[in-house]
C-alpha cells in the first residue's frame, strides 16, 4: 500500500465564490451555485477545491475581512448549503479546502469592537495598539500592502492599530496566546465538518518584530510603484515566530484523521519560502509556490528556478507551483493565449502539487474593467498602479448566453467582450479547446504516475525550448515546450524512443519521436515510451 498522502498525487482547483456560480439571481456567486458545479468539477478531474472565503463579513475586501471564523455569510448561503456542498463534493472523490484569514480580522468583528472601546478592554491585546510616534504620526514607517500607512489613528483611545491589509482589516495579535486558542478552535470546528484542510492567508504576515523597528527603505523603489515597494518589510513580515504559529496550526490538523492538507499564502523568494515546511517538516505541507507567475518566460530563467527550488527543498519535502490565482493578473493575458496553453502544460507536468486557478482552464483573460464598475479597494486605493484585481475576478462564463449561466440577475463584475466563445458550452464542443486540453492533462497525469509523482530531470534547453524528464518505476516520460511562437526543430542525444502522448495541437498526438522532434511554434508535447 502506498504511504503517499493523497495531496501529493493531486491538483487543486482554486474557486473564487463570488465569481463561480450565482444559484439566486444576485448577481453574486454562493455555495448552492458551486454544488451545481459539482459535476463540472468532477468532470473536469481536480482533486481539491479551494474556496477563498466564505464566512460572514462586510466585503471590504470581498471575505477577507471575516467577523465571524464559524459561520457563512448569507450572501454565500448557509451552513446547511456548506454541508450538503461538502457531501457532494465528497461523493465526487473531491475534496474542499477552505480559506482561513487568521492574520487579521474585520473591524467589524466583535473582538475588535470590543479591543477599540475601551484602552482596557480585556481584549485590547488581542491587537497590535501603539501610541503616536513623535509628532503625532504613525508608531513608524509600516506599510499597509493596500497601500497607505499600515497604522489607522483611534481617535476614542488615542492610539493607532496595525493593518497590514486595508483598515478594514485590524491584525491579530498572534503573541497573544488567547488569540492562538480562538483561532485554533475556529480549525477545529470547520476540520469536525470534514474539510480537507485550509490554505492560510498571508501566513508570513503574522508574526511582527516585537519592537515595531522601522522597515529599511527600499533603494529600488521608483516613484508610482505600489506604496508597498517603498519599504523593505525586514521588521513587519516573515519573522521567525511565525514558524511556531505553522507548528501549532499543523498539529491542530492532526488531532483529526484523513491527512489534512494545510497550505500557507507566503510572498517569498524560494530560499525563504522553503523554512515554512518546518525545521522537522512540522509547519505547512505546502507552502505555496508562486515564483513560476513572475520569472520571465525563458527556458533559461524557468530552468533556473526549477533548479533553484529543487535544490533548497528539504529533504522529505513535496514541492508545489502556482500559475495563477485571484490576486494576480490572469495567466493567458501575461503570456498570451497561445503560450497560456503551454503555460498549463508546464503547470500540470512540473514535480509538486498544482493549483490551478478557476477560468485558467477556460484561457480566460484580463477583462477590462470600466471605472465605475472597479470594485477592488487595493486597486481604487492605489489608481493607477495596477494594484485592482477585478480583471482577472470575473465571473465563469458557462455557456453562451447573455448572462453566461453564471447568473440570472446582473453579475458584479462584467463578463468581458467575446465570453460566448470562452464558455464551458462552447469549449466543450471543441477538442482543440483550452478545456479540452486542460481536461486531457488532468486525465493523463492521473494515468501517469511518472506525472503526479515521478522524479524530475532536465533534459535539455535549448533556445526557446524546455525539455525534462518525469520517471516513475523505470517508466520515462518526456515534456518538451516551445516558449515561442516559431517552430523549432529540436535534436536530443539519446533517441526518446516514444510517441506523442499529449500535444497543444491535439493533431500532432500519437506522431513517433525518435531523436528528433519538429515543434510547431507554441506547442507542447509530452511523449511516452513506445
Ligand atoms: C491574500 C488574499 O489572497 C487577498 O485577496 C487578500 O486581499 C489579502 N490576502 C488580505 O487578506
Amino acid at each position: 500500500m502506498s504511504t503517499t498522502p493523497w495531496w501529493q498525487a493531486s491538483v487543486i482547483y482554486e474557486i473564487y465564490p463570488r465569481s463561480f456560480q450565482d444559484s439566486d439571481g444576485d448577481g453574486v456567486g454562493d455555495l448552492a451555485g458551486i454544488l451545481e458545479r459539482a459535476d463540472y468539477l468532477a468532470w473536469l478531474g481536480v482533486d481539491a477545491v479551494w474556496i477563498c472565503p466564505i464566512y460572514p463579513s462586510p466585503m471590504a475586501d470581498f471575505g477577507y475581512d471575516v467577523a465571524d471564523y464559524t459561520g457563512v455569510d448569507p450572501l454565500f448561503g448557509t451552513m446547511a448549503d456548506f454541508d450538503h456542498l461538502v457531501a457532494a463534493l465528497h461523493e465526487r472523490g473531491i475534496r474542499l479546502i477552505l480559506d482561513f484569514v487568521p492574520n487579521h480580522t474585520s473591524e467589524k468583528h466583535p473582538w475588535f469592537q470590543e479591543a477599540r472601546a475601551s484602552g482596557e478592554s480585556p481584549r485590547r491585546d488581542w491587537y497590535l495598539w501603539r501610541d503616536p510616534g513623535p509628532g503625532g504620526g504613525p508608531p513608524n514607517n509600516w506599510v499597509s500592502q493596500a497601500g497607505g500607512s499600515a497604522w489607522t489613528f483611534d481617535e476614542a483611545t488615542g492610539q493607532y492599530y496595525y493593518h497590514a491589509f486595508l483598515k478594514e482589516q485590524p491584525d491579530l495579535n498572534w503573541r497573544n496566546p488567547t488569540v492562538r486558542r480562538a483561532m485554533y478552535d475556529a480549525l477545529r470546528f470547520w476540520l469536525a465538518k470534514g474539510v480537507g484542510g485550509f490554505r492560510v492567508d498571508v501566513l508570513w504576515h503574522m508574526i511582527k518584530d516585537a519592537g515595531f523597528r522601522d522597515d529599511p527603505l527600499n533603494p529600488s523603489y521608483v516613484e508610482g510603484e505600489p506604496d508597498f515597494r517603498r519599504v523593505r518589510p525586514v521588521h513587519s513580515a516573515d519573522q521567525p515566530e511565525v514558524h511556531e504559529i505553522a507548528r501549532e496550526m499543523r498539529a491542530v490538523l492532526e488531532e483529526y484523521p484523513g491527512e489534512r492538507l494545510l497550505i500557507g499564502e507566503i510572498y517569498l523568494s524560494v530560499e525563504r519560502l522553503v523554512a515554512y515546511y518546518g525545521a522537522d517538516r512540522d509547519g505547512v505541507h505546502l507552502p505555496f509556490n508562486f515564483n513560476l507567475m513572475w520569472a520571465p518566460w525563458r527556458p533559461a530563467a524557468i530552468l533556473a528556478l526549477i533548479e533553484a527550488y529543487e535544490a533548497v527543498l528539504p529533504a522529505g519535502c513535496w514541492p508545489t507551483w502556482v500559475l495563477g490565482n485571484h490576486d494576480q493578473a490572469r495567466v493567458a493575458s501575461r503570456l498570451g493565449r497561445a503560450q497560456a496553453r503551454v503555460a498549463m502544460v508546464l503547470l500540470l507536468t512540473l514535480r509538486g502539487t498544482p493549483t490551478l486557478y478557476n477560468g485558467d482552464e477556460l484561457g480566460l483573460e484580463n477583462v477590462p474593467i470600466p471605472p465605475e464598475r472597479a470594485r477592488d479597494p487595493f486597486g481604487l486605493n492605489m489608481p493607477g498602479t495596477g494594484q485592482g484585481r477585478d480583471p482577472q475576478r470575473t465571473p465563469i462564463p458557462w455557456d453562451q448566453t447573455a448572462t453566461a449561466g453564471f447568473t440570472t440577475g446582473e453579475p458584479w463584475l462584467p463578463l468581458g467582450d467575446g465570453h460566448e466563445s470562452r464558455s464551458v458550452e462552447a469549449q466543450k464542443a471543441d477538442p482543440e479547446s483550452m478545456l479540452a486540453l486542460t481536461r486531457a492533462l488532468l486525465d493523463l497525469r492521473r494515468r501517469e504516475r511518472a506525472l503526479s509523482l515521478g522524479d524530475w530531470h532536465t533534459l535539455a534547453v535549448a533556445g526557446d525550448v524546455l525539455a525534462f524528464v518525469r520517471i516513475f518505476e523505470q517508466r520515462r516520460l518526456f515534456v518538451v515546450l516551445n516558449l515561442d511562437a516559431v517552430p523549432k526543430n529540436v535534436r536530443f542525444e539519446e533517441s526518446l524512443s516514444g510517441r506523442i502522448e499529449l500535444s497543444t495541437d491535439p493533431k500532432r498526438t500519437h506522431d513517433h519521436v525518435g531523436d528528433r522532434l519538429e515543434l510547431d511554434g507554441d506547442e507542447a508535447v509530452i511523449i511516452v515510451p513506445r
